[in-house]
């Protein structure tokens, strides 16, 4: 393997900063899908296609036919997140730096990295492993997949394959590799409260008039109480419990619940329900979350003012069987029943996923096992994931198994500053997914 090579490839990929959720970088996206679309070319596609949008395209491809050889759907994204806050950078997120053996930049783990690797896994066993690739590279994960959505509706059959593989997780822990068996969904909102035709001056009318900042605060400490629960009437109703298997099977993984606060939170103490362990919280329960609150004065210096407006965008986190479309109903609920009269409060819905749920027993998830298992020397065990990927539903409906795994590792501080991806874990997922290429023909 030409390892210098390669990873100037990916520094190419890693420089282009394609943040979907910025229109400013549009273009960038744009890049990023041209930067696919030329791998997928190199590789031998018969087809390689630019899908549903000018800015953000699905990337498709289809990949050399091998008769009677399975057929093996490859989905990721080439979108990343804002890199923001960008001084706790080490070094600038799209300069992509290796330091002790890991490549840091914003997407080296989340998920260009891993799109690289499983692309590379198909050139080093010269390009023609046994199996008929297709070929699924959206670059607006990270803001819903709302055109890939639309695109799936209208054509189910981009998806028909023997199965379906996702490489945008991580390992459970150093040296465990998993395979993930459900997904959280996500709800994302503006609450947006109105308290007054404009701004006032706070010493002319403060005492006696509504500060918009104030409510916005109590209505959102209102939403969950201290101890955890979120407090949206009907949340937990379809919430399904773990089996007790299942839980049993958590308890054997490599996981402490001390060593996570120590090392990954790096904070003085774990919060949530505390009648539940921390994995069930992080992978079984439903969460609300306040990303940023903007309205009044943020500015340099001082400006005494009392704020008619201001706004949170917020999340919860779903997970199996609650469904998007109910939470969306009971938040705008909840929110209309916990403002008070005097305060005109409303929910924006920005995007949304379902939580997913996949079976692990298809020959399929045998056969990366057994490609871990001969590569790293350890299959793949099952577990959760607390993230979400809004397409994972839509890429099951037609029946093939949706293999969920990844070559990441816990601490590779997706979405955050100095986001990584420990170069050892690409080379070896490289032959890990070669062999499972290879192992695929047994299908
Ligand atoms: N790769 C992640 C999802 C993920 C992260 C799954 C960690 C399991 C463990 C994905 O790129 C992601 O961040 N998804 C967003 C989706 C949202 C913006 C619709 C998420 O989970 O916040
Ligand atoms: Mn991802
Ligand atoms: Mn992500």
């Amino acid at each position: 393997m030409d390892t210098d090579r390669l990873l100037r490839e990916l520094t190419d990929f890693l420089r282009i900063p394609s943040v979907s959720t910025n229109p400013s970088h549009n273009a960038d996206c744009r890049a990023a899908a041209e930067w696919v679309a030329g791998e997928l070319r190199r590789l031998g596609c018969r087809e390689v296609q630019f899908l549903a949008s000018g800015t953000h395209p699905v990337v498709w491809g289809v990949g050399p036919e091998v008769p009677g050889a399975p057929t093996l759907l490859i989905y990721g994204h080439y979108d990343v997140q804002p890199p923001e806050p960008l001084d706790e950078w080490t070094t600038p997120p799209f300069e992509p730096t290796v330091r002790d053996g890991k490549l840091f930049a914003r997407g080296a783990a989340d998920d260009k990295g891993q799109v690289f690797c499983l692309l590379k896994a198909i050139e080093e066993r010269g390009g023609r492993p046994p199996v008929n690739f297709r070929f699924l590279i959206e670059g607006e994960e990270e803001y819903g997949s709302r055109i890939l959505f639309e695109l799936l509706r209208r054509e189910p059959e981009r998806t028909r394959s023997d199965a379906v593989l996702i490489a945008d997780m991580a390992y459970i822990a150093p040296r465990w590799p998993a395979v993930y068996t459900t997904l959280r969904g996500l709800c994302y909102a503006e609450i947006t409260v109105r308290t007054a035709k404009s701004d006032l001056h706070s010493g002319e009318f403060g005492g006696a008039a509504p500060n918009a900042h104030e409510e916005l605060a109590r209505l959102l400490g209102r939403l969950k109480t201290p101890d955890g629960k979120v407090h949206v009437p009907g949340l937990y109703a379809s919430v399904k419990r773990p089996s007790k298997v299942e839980l049993a099977t958590w308890k054997r993984l490599p996981f402490r619940e001390s060593e996570f606060l120590k090392h990954r939170v790096q904070a003085k103490a774990l919060t949530g329900l505390k009648a539940y362990s921390v994995l069930e919280r992080l992978w079984a329960l439903p969460t609300f979350e306040i990303h940023g609150i903007t309205g009044g004065f943020t500015g340099d210096g001082a400006k005494t003012v009392i704020p008619a407006e201001a706004t949170a965008k917020v999340s919860l986190r779903l997970v199996p069987d609650q469904k998007l479309k109910a939470v969306e109903r009971q938040l705008t609920a909840a929110v209309g029943r916990l403002a008070p009269k005097h305060v005109q409060a409303s929910v924006r819905f920005l995007h949304g996923a379902d939580p997913a749920t996949v079976k692990v027993t298809h020959p399929a998830f045998k056969l990366l096992d057994q490609a871990f298992r001969e590569v790293v020397g350890r299959g793949t065990v099952p577990a959760r994931a607390g993230g979400s990927i809004p397409v994972v539903p839509a890429l099951g409906k037609g029946g093939a198994p949706v293999i969920l795994t990844g070559i990441g590792l816990p601490d590779d501080r997706l979405h955050a500053p100095n986001e990584k991806l420990d170069l050892k874990q690409l080379w070896d997922g490289i032959r890990v997914f070669g062999r499972f290429y290879e192992l695929l023909a047994s299908l």
